[in-house]
């Protein structure tokens, strides 16, 4: 075991801006803690139970590679969304999964992802205990919707905040541009699942110069579609331009999430989450019909996890963090655990990288505390802004070729 100094790291779940920050943060500081190889799973553990990995030395040949893996956004080696079997259900796969690790001398392995991912990073750890095994495993946090628990909050949520706020502030724009004598709603519609911390950051939108939007929606609070009609009615009484920030899990009360209410997907992914889509559009459809006005939806989609073109440079800084801290936990002998960010001063704004106990962290899902929604459930208050300001700060400039941000792309061809 002694000479086992080699690492494997895998990336798993939506991608996030700055998800490859944190592989770029592993694969360094792997590099200076004298780990031999870095090995990357290619699509997390579903590639790596198929054998599907590679050697990162053969990908990044220089500190500009770093560097331009810090500004590619996607899962570089791959993502996947695999949910491991409970250990009595399927103990083969434990034992093809420790087989590969075996085969590559694997003293630690590293997966970048979130909720659903520290369920995987706990499975094996809890095995290899179980069984006396001697590889570590190591969580780094990573999700747009920032519903990590015991983390002051998750990377890739702070760029997806920025991008979002600032897009809100240019629809704001364009929309009240067109608003001249005619009523004009637009329905924004944000990633998060069931939390909706980005969707709050639409409020940031709000600025010396722009009024941000007028209403925000929530999945932690139960939505009420008589409401929202008399809300927007009562807002038309006094504007012409409406724009409206919904996440994509509100929920109507008998459960039904709102998307559903238009009833067109009934897919569900391996962790029986529903593709969530088409809130906005059916909002806007229901007020234009009702209203007889024009009203649009716009849905960020994957634009919001994606747009490292904008993303933040504290995200980016904290996202090579975490990726560095796990390194170095695994190397001075943690397992079990997940690195979270602790925030240590506002002004100005210091974080730092600390490490907590997985079973703490997975399958719990943080959500919007209601003390940072307003009463009517309809906007956040100024502590959810001041929570989130500070993550959306400063920016990566993007390496631009030809007019175009240049990203460092998966080759195995090459040597
Ligand atoms: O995992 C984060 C997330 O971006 C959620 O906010 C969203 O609901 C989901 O991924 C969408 O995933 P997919 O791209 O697999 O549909």
């Amino acid at each position: 075991m002694a000479n086992k100094r080699n690492i494997i790291v895998g990336q798993s779940g939506g991608p996030t801006a700055v998800i490859n920050s944190s592989l770029a943060g592993v694969y360094k500081t792997a590099k200076e803690r004298g780990f031999h190889k870095v090995y990357g799973m290619l699509h997390g553990v579903q590639g790596l139970l198929d054998e599907q990995y590679v050697d990162l030395s053969t990908q990044i040949h220089s500190d500009m590679d770093i560097e331009l893996l810090k500004r590619t956004p996607s899962a570089f080696l791959g993502s996947c969304r695999y949910k491991l079997p409970e250990i009595h259900e399927n103990p083969e796969v434990y034992e093809k999964i420790f087989s590969i690790l075996d085969k590559l001398d694997i003293e630690a392995f590293i997966y970048i992802g979130g909720n659903d991912s520290m369920d995987t990073i706990k499975k094996l750890s809890d095995y290899a205990v179980v069984k006396g095994l001697p590889q570590k495993f190591l969580g780094v946090p990573k999700t747009i919707d920032n519903d990590l628990a015991m983390t002051d909050h998750t990377p890739g949520f702070g760029s997806a905040a920025k991008y979002i706020a600032a897009s809100t502030k240019e629809i704001i724009r364009d929309a009240l541009g067109m608003s001249y004598k005619k009523v004009n709603i637009t329905v924004l519609e944000i990633m998060g699942r069931n939390a909706g911390w980005l969707t709050g950051a639409t409020a940031l939108a709000k600025t010396e110069e722009c009024e941000g939007p007028d209403l925000i929606y929530l999945p932690e609070v139960t939505f009420d579609l008589d409401q929202f009609r008399a809300k927007v009615k009562a807002l038309l009484e006094v504007k012409q331009n409406i724009v409206i920030a919904v996440s994509e899990g509100i929920k109507v009360a008998d459960g039904r999430y709102v998307c559903e209410l238009a009833s067109n997907s009934d897919y569900v992914d391996a962790f029986g989450h529903k593709q969530l889509q088409g809130t906005a559009l059916y909002l806007a459809n229901l007020l234009s019909s009702e209203l007889g006005c024009k009203a649009r939806a716009v849905e960020f989609s994957i634009l919001q996890r994606s747009a490292s073109h904008m993303a933040s440079r504290t995200d980016i800084d904290e996202a090579f963090m975490v990726g560095g801290a796990a390194v170095k936990a695994v190397d001075e002998g943690d397992t079990g655990k997940m690195v979270i960010i602790t925030r240590k001063s506002e002004d100005p704004y210091v974080s730092t990288a600390d490490i907590y106990d997985i079973h703490r962290i997975a399958n719990i899902e943080h959500t919007v505390p209601r003390i940072w929604v307003n009463q009517e459930g309809d906007y956040v208050t100024e502590e959810f802004i001041d929570y989130v300001r500070p993550l959306i700060q400063g920016d990566y400039a993007p390496f631009i070729v030809n007019g175009l941000p240049q990203h460092l792309v998966l080759d195995l061809n090459r040597k």
